[in-house]
């Protein structure tokens, strides 16, 4: 096979959904129809979401167990599939996010009764910044739920996006007996099984008799006026437009009764995007290129106390990734080589030899990389597209134990890197203030201090609303803004000016006061 070849043959893509939609049944199904795994339950995938809030301790098992779960790759019928997991708390969205900056597509799920949920909603806005191409399986069906028109009209309205189905529910709810699958133009009826697949019966001609005979005179007939109003309302489907994420593909189904998946697995396989260009903040990178390059999108901590290793989740953009070649730490400005980068096929991780573009190598480190680092053959370039979010909740962060101050810091520090939260140095009082958008965020980082660093830390409130990056052409301007808010002024972990505004008033009287100064609210630009 060629280099062009398999890139060609990947798919690199992560499910999400608001909690509870069934996005970790659909990743199960996947992995059962491509054969990865024979029996569903056997991928526990990441459970963060089920834990109450407070239960910090099972939160961080859980996420140990995620590590095993974080990119599922399998083969299935010539591709090479990368599913990469997102964490369904939405305390953890910021690593969703992060997530999002290493796929070429997505597939959204949403509940078939309850419909588009709020956190579906803020998934999609990154999507539609990326202009990543979605796909939306609506689950669920074999619950009473709405009209799938109305659905459609919901998920159109409610995503921005239009949407064209691909496949259509025959009933829902206790007379849910499958799917049509509109862009094969064909019928595939199969026992319910929670368990396995079976085998299933097609049927190429809607109009043939044995639609009457297999699903009954009533709901063959709706199902036809129905197939006949879809090609009347909605235009032909285009690939083009789904690539350009201007349209979204709809499937529908049951993940928990195998309704739906095979229609939307085979699809996807066709149409979804093989990697795709990356941008740095030289050039573009293509994956054709003869020369490896990639980016760190993630970094896990090993639960082990005795071992702080950690993972460096790194995406390969282009050429091929080698064990044991030495590539260049753009950062650190520092050649390393790798001997055990770890591939994921489903629940198993190996060591590799080998990687190709779209595929996600596992670094072990102990403490060189931290998120959105780029490793190339020698060229300095960065890649973007990692931001942070500009935070929402602040605590100042103080030592709880004056002989571990060391740790204390590089405990700290080494959280940051792996994108847990965000630090600030306060400029007024020099005090350190931790910055996250989810509030377990802050039992996490306790816990884990004193567990992997042995450093106990306390929190103390502090009153901001939100932070953001400042910067100007207007040098004057800029001092003067820096002088009038002394006491509101923070520093980011890379130095950057951070104004930390205590209320929106504040921060609408310093956008008004202010006109030539940029303030941010994501850590790219
Ligand atoms: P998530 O990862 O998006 O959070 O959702 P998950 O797959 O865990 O599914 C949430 C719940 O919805 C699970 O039930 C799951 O069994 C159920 N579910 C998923 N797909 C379907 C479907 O097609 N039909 C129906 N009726 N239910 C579905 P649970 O009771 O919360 O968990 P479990 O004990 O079954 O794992």
């Amino acid at each position: 096979m060629t280099f062009t070849d398999e890139i060609k043959r990947r798919r690199t893509f992560a499910i999400i959904s608001h909690p509870d939609a069934g996005k970790t049944t659909l990743t199960e199904k996947l992995l059962l129809f491509g054969g990865a795994i024979h029996v569903a339950g056997a991928v526990k995938s990441n459970k963060i979401k089920k834990t109450a809030t407070s239960d910090f301790m099972e939160i961080e098992k859980q996420r140990g167990i995620s590590v095993a779960t974080s990119v599922m790759g399998f083969e299935y019928d010539g591709y090479k599939v990368n599913i990469l997991d997102t964490p369904g708390h939405q305390d953890f969205q910021e690593d969703t996010f992060r997530t999002l900056t290493a796929v070429d597509s997505c597939i959204i799920v949403i509940d078939a009764a309850k419909g588009v949920e709020a956190q579906t909603r803020k998934l999609m806005e990154v999507c539609r910044m990326r202009k990543t191409p979605v796909m939306v399986f609506v689950n669920k069906l074999d619950r009473p739920c709405n009209d799938p028109f109305d659905l459609l009209d919901e998920i159109e309205k409610e995503l921005q996006i239009k949407v064209r189905p691909l496949s259509w529910p025959i009933g829902n709810g206790e007379l849910f007996k499958g799917v049509f699958n509109i862009y094969e133009n064909n019928l595939y009826l199969f026992q319910a099984s929670k368990q396995t697949i079976t085998e299933g019966v097609a049927i190429s001609n809607i109009n043939d008799k044995s639609v009457d005979e297999m699903i009954g005179d009533s709901a063959a007939a709706t199902l036809r006026e129905e197939l006949e109003t879809i090609e009347g309302v909605y235009p032909e489907f285009d690939v083009d437009s789904y690539l350009k994420a201007e349209v979204a593909p709809v499937f529908f189904g049951s993940a928990l009764n195998n309704f739906g998946v095979r229609e939307l697995l085979h699809c996807f396989l066709k149409i979804a995007p093989s990697p795709q260009p990356a941008t740095t903040d030289k050039r573009q990178v293509n994956p054709e290129e003869e020369k490896f390059s990639g980016f760190v999108f993630k970094i896990h901590a090993n639960m082990d106390p005795n071992h702080r290793n950690r993972i460096a989740f790194v995406k390969v953009c282009s050429g091929k990734f080698e064990r044991n070649k030495n590539y260049h730490h753009v950062r650190l400005n520092k050649d390393l080589k790798f001997s055990s980068p770890t591939a994921f096929m489903a629940d198993k991780k190996s060591i590799i030899d080998e990687a190709y573009p779209g595929d996600i190598v596992g670094i072990p480190d102990s403490g060189n990389f931290k998120i959105s680092d780029s490793l190339t053959e020698g060229e300095v370039m960065n890649f973007k597209g990692i931001p942070s979010f500009s935070p929402e909740l602040f605590r100042y962060i103080e030592n709880d134990d004056p002989m571990k101050q060391k740790q204390l810091a590089k405990g700290i520090d080494q959280l940051m890197d792996e994108g847990v939260a965000q630090l600030f140095v306060h400029q007024f009082n020099n005090r350190k203030i931790i910055g996250t958008v989810g509030a377990l965020q802050f039992e996490v980082i306790q816990y884990r201090l004193l567990h992997e660093y042995q450093a106990a830390c306390r929190y103390e409130p502090i009153a901001l609303y939100k932070a953001c990056w400042i910067e100007s052409d207007d040098e004057a301007e800029l001092a003067e803004f820096k002088k009038r808010k002394v006491q509101y002024m923070a520093k980011d972990k890379d130095g950057r000016d951070v104004f930390l505004a205590e209320s929106n008033y504040m921060l609408q009287m310093a956008l008004e006061g202010f006109k030539h100064i940029k303030f941010h609210f994501t850590s790219e630009f």
